[in-house]
């Protein structure tokens, strides 16, 4: 299932819109086509400030627009550059809660020349749903976006 999303990443990558317009495509996508994909996000450096801005997502709004690096698990891949799968997010203590029923979740740096710039996010109300393939083509799904930025 995730192998055939691939050519429909790709082909919203080349297609002639604006790089927001592709990035907010590919989370509607995912979250669409993904079943254990309930929330799915982008979130970016912002600036030169040592935090995250939100950037396109698909799924319910969030409070957590701005996420200083460090904090949650979000914040914690912006400093260690690794990806991040969480099965159950109540086992975690740094965590910043977004909706009660998300039971876990998974975070994968997004790399422009090396530099680890972003991140996508992913939610799950299904408890630990994420396997090494999701780890895979998220990174593929990364590798796509890096080339629009
Ligand atoms: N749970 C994330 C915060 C972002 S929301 O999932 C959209 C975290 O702990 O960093």
């Amino acid at each position: 299932m995730l192998e055939a999303l691939r050519p429909q990443v790709s082909s919203i990558i080349d297609s002639n819109n604006t790089a927001d317009a592709k990035m907010q495509e590919i989370c509607e996508l995912l979250k669409a086509k993904v079943p254990h994909y309930d929330w799915v996000g982008f979130y970016f450096k912002n600036g030169d400030k040592r935090e995250l801005k939100l950037g396109q997502y698909a799924g319910a709004p969030t409070d957590h627009t701005i996420i200083p690096f460090g904090k949650g698990i979000c914040g914690q891949v912006a400093e260690s550059n690794e990806n991040f799968v969480v099965p159950d997010v109540q086992a975690q203590d740094n965590y910043i809660a977004c909706s009660i029923t998300v039971k876990a979740e998974i975070v994968v740096p997004l790399f422009v020349n090396g530099e680890n710039i972003g991140q996508i996010d992913i939610d799950s109300n299904t408890p630990d749903p994420f396997t090494k393939a999701d780890e895979s083509f998220l990174e593929f799904v990364n590798f796509e976006v890096a080339k629009i930025l």
